[in-house]
């Protein structure tokens, strides 16, 4: 256990119900090492969106201080505060806001548009938001998806209707520092704004304002999540793959590729770490899956999933490998014991819920691996908090960009994705 100035941060490896250990993967030391080498000396494939490794460390105080005072006027004067964003614009701060906040809305509710052409779900939000007040954070590092740009016109129009001239004080921007729509509109128009860096692809900008403002307006510490990215800046310089754990879950990784394993499922044991599974599978999926390559990274969320999924990981198509996120945390939830006993759990009630969760997680490895002869790599936290998913989430990116250079993949572009815009457009322009 590492005593992290002030936060006691438990991050470990554990390959017990994997057919490899730590060792197995030695042998990807030295290429990974030459990968490392070449990013940080920029001499990598994609060196020009780099920026995210020592965006935390590089972050100006002052940028926290305006966020988190933007954060407190945005909370004093709304109910709802609406991010519009789509993909890496919005889903690390999903993640985060949901892992950490889990149910509770705190004093202000946060909703999520812009992500979708669904006419139905935009239009229920537009009418939830006519009676509340509430302020927009559009981010768009390109200024131009559509999905976010469309919703911005509506939340804008509406801005106007309710607001009148006092309309752009109720917008914050996050795009370019100079290019795109959003930037002129920003100008033009008077927002608040913010500046996704040049050098940061959208995936890798939890850390950036990107993430941090709408994570400070859901009231979360973002200096403690920011710290959490830096101290594993700090450790994942280590070159000693026994003691650098995105060294091992790269090669790992690689090395299930290798064996045509090629679908990853992330497995978390509840509901509110369901958004970190979404950001990952957008990190993981859009930075590898290219030039035929790549894992699938697919998800599942238990013991829910094993009621729907579990068949099929037991005893379905040997495709397939796990990667679980475990959080060892537990509470005091539990049930008393009860004199009629009708329901026959008595036996339960001198352990809590969180304890059942756990045993139901030994369980299942058990059965996945030991009978189904499936992989279980597990990265084990004490404790979902803001330290911890900062570390965590930075330890992901950091894994990728390995990954994705054993693959011999540019893990910071995304050529495929501009295929679905050029169709739509065709189409829409008709
Ligand atoms: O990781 C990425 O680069 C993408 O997922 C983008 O974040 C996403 O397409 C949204 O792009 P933009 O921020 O330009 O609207």
């Amino acid at each position: 256990m590492m005593q992290k100035k002030g936060w006691v941060l438990m991050i470990k490896v554990n390959y017990e119900y994997c057919d490899k250990n730590v060792s197995d993967l030695k042998m990807f030391e030295k290429e990974i090492k030459t990968i490392v080498d070449d990013f940080k000396n920029k001499k990598c494939v994609g060196n020009d969106f780099i920026g995210w490794y020592d965006y935390p460390i590089n972050l100006k105080k002052e940028i926290i201080s305006k966020i988190n005072s933007d954060a407190e006027n945005i909370r004093q004067k709304s109910d709802v505060f609406v991010v519009c964003g789509i993909g890496g614009s919005y889903l690390g701060s999903r993640a985060v806001i949901e892992a950490i906040n889990g149910f509770r809305k705190g004093d202000i509710e946060i909703i999520y548009l812009g992500n979708t052409f669904d006419e139905r779900y935009t239009g229920d939000i537009l009418k939830y938001l006519e009676d509340k007040d509430f302020c927009v954070n559009v981010i768009s590092k390109s200024g131009t998806t559509l999905e976010t740009a469309y919703a911005f016109r509506l939340l804008k129009e509406l801005l106007k209707k309710k607001y009148g001239k006092e309309y752009s004080k109720r917008i914050y921007a996050t795009t370019d520092e100079v290019s795109g729509c959003l930037r002129q509109m920003a100008n033009e128009d008077g927002y608040t704004s913010y500046v996704i860096p040049r050098n940061v692809g959208g995936r890798y900008s939890v850390f950036t304002p990107v993430g941090l403002l709408p994570i400070a307006v859901a009231g979360i510490d973002i200096s403690k999540f920011v710290e959490g990215a830096i101290e594993a800046h700090e450790d994942l310089k280590n070159d000693k793959i026994e003691e650098n754990i995105a060294y091992q879950y790269a090669s790992y990784r690689y090395m299930k590729y290798l064996n045509g394993e090629k679908v990853e499922l992330f497995v978390t044991y509840s509901p509110y770490l369901n958004m970190i599974a979404e950001w990952w599978k957008q990190l993981f999926g859009e930075s590898e899956g290219k030039e035929g390559k790549g894992l699938f990274p697919a998800s599942v969320n238990f013991s829910t999933d094993l009621h729907s999924l579990g068949q099929f990981i037991q005893q379905g198509s040997k495709v397939l490998f796990m990667t679980q996120l475990k959080v060892l945390e537990k509470g005091h939830l539990s049930i008393v014991q009860s004199e009629e006993n009708l329901d026959n759990l008595n036996y339960l009630s001198d352990i809590t819920l969180g304890e059942i969760n756990l045993r139901a997680q030994e369980g299942t490895n058990k059965a996945h691996y030991e009978i189904g002869g499936v992989d279980n790599f597990t990265f084990e936290i004490d404790s979902i908090n803001e330290f911890n998913i900062g570390y965590l989430l930075y330890t992901y990116m950091y894994s990728c960009m390995i990954s994705a250079n054993l693959l011999r993949v540019n893990p910071f572009d995304q050529p495929g994705v501009e295929f679905y815009k050029q169709e739509m457009k065709k189409l829409l322009k008709k």
